[in-house]
């Protein structure tokens, strides 16, 4: 099977590792990728906001799958351009894609699929914003309507910096204030049967002890020994299946990774918020452990065949993933410093500590960094406890000059 990757973050590299380790693969294509994925795919050039060219790309390489990475392509009808084209395609369409590219959308689909979530209002104006903001009370929790790339989301007690952040967005969603840990757990769905994945936790704050700015992502682990045995199955009747059954019913079936964000809180779990697509740190973990080759089960889901899958299989050990980000980030990150220390960690760690790169690209001999997000260091263990260890044994041998990582990603799961 020959697979055409779309994106360039550490989640498309984790989805290229796995796939590069598939038997079924005979050729594996990225764009436009990065430093770190051209080890294991070929690259090419492509807008990736552009269907028509993504599909052209995948005619092209005579691609049997397209998986679409990223929210945006998503959002923007890339893969509609692709399935017109033909060609399977593992994501969803512009229009089911608004699970993720429109908070008041989604909301929408939860009250009429009866999915527990936060109470919220949609809000235009400030006297509506201000009204929200009294009914709930702090800590308020103010999230821009339209896609914002993990930083839409404002939680905080300060009246004044919420009304500011609403007044900086279109059209906003203010809610309750969810407390208690967050889960991820991803579902992959050809838009009639759901097959969940194994949940994950992400960290979104961007300093140790969940202090600081939102960001994408700063770590995330794999399994959470401290859940309910249970969470899967009551997410899958609860949350995963009554929501794609109604975007069924709407006439806009959504296929490909239903990501769904939780907050287990005292009473009982609630969604925060729908993604379309695979989490990413999340993603770097889930996949470390998974065991069934994934080609075959992106396939499925592209075709309508979920039903005839073999229940996946999932590896004992446990993931963690590090994120390095540049200078800087959240905000404007400091680009083009060399990164050193990879072909220690891929000398010394491998196969247990592995990098996953996301804002990389060569320059010359040298791999430099070129987003905000930079690296995913990622490592399996026996346990959480152990993972952690080898991925931050493999952090501290990687050398980028103002760099950031946060010190405590899966600390308290792992009993440290
Ligand atoms: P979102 O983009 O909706 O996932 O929000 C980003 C982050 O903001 C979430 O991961 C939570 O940490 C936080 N957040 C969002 N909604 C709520 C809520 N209703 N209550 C508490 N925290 C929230
Ligand atoms: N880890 C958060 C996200 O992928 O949106």
């Amino acid at each position: 099977m020959k697979v055409l990757v779309i994106g360039s973050g550490a989640r498309e590299h984790a989805l290229c590792r796995s796939l590069s380790l598939d038997p079924d693969i005979t050729a594996l294509y990225c764009a436009p990728g990065n430093a770190g994925i051209a080890e294991v795919a070929e690259l090419h050039q492509v807008d990736a906001l552009d269907g028509k060219a993504v599909a052209a790309l995948a005619g092209d390489l005579e691609a049997d799958l397209v998986v679409v990475g990223p929210e945006a392509p998503l959002v923007a009808g890339v893969a509609d351009a692709v399935r017109e084209a033909g060609i399977p395609v593992f994501g969803p369409s512009g229009e089911a894609a608004q699970l993720e590219g429109s908070k008041a959308f989604a909301k929408d689909v939860m009250a009429a699929a009866g999915v527990p979530t936060a109470r919220s209002y949609v809000c235009t104006t400030a006297a509506e914003v201000a009204e929200a903001l009294d009914a709930f009370g702090a800590p308020y929790v103010v999230k821009d309507d339209g896609l914002a790339a993990g930083k839409g989301v404002v939680v905080t007690s300060d009246l004044d910096a919420a009304k500011a952040h609403a007044a900086a967005c279109e059209r906003v969603v203010i809610e309750e204030f969810l407390d208690g840990p967050e889960v991820s757990l991803f579902a992959i769905t050809d838009g009639r049967t759901v097959v969940p994945l194994q949940p994950a936790q992400d960290f979104k704050r961007a300093l140790d002890g969940d202090e600081g700015p939102n960001t994408g992502g700063m770590g995330a682990y794999s399994p959470l020994p401290w859940a309910d045995p249970k969470l899967v199955e009551e997410v899958l009747q609860t949350v995963l299946r009554p929501t794609v059954d109604e975007m069924r019913r709407r006439g806009t079936p959504f296929s490909g990774l239903l990501y769904a964000g939780l907050a287990i809180t005292s009473r009982g779990m609630r969604v925060i918020e729908f993604n379309a697509r695979f989490g990413d740190p999340e993603t770097q973990v889930v996949l470390a452990r998974l065991r069934t080759p994934l080609a075959g089960v992106l396939l499925a889901a592209a075709n309508g065949t979920l039903a005839d899958l073999e229940p996946l299989r999932w590896s004992e050990d446990a993931a963690v993933t590090v994120v390095v980000a540049s200078h800087n980030y959240p905000g404007t990150p400091r680009t083009g410093d060399p990164i050193t220390g990879l072909d220690e960690v891929a000398a010394e760690d491998a196969p247990h500590a592995y990098v996953l790169h996301a804002g990389t690209k060569r320059d010359g001999d040298a791999v430099v960094s070129a987003g905000g997000r930079v690296l995913s260091v990622t490592a399996t263990g026996e346990d959480l406890a152990g993972a952690r260890e080898r991925a931050y044994r493999a952090v501290d041998r990687i050398r980028l000059d103002g760099s950031q990582h946060r010190t405590d990603i899966a600390a308290r799961a792992a009993g440290a």
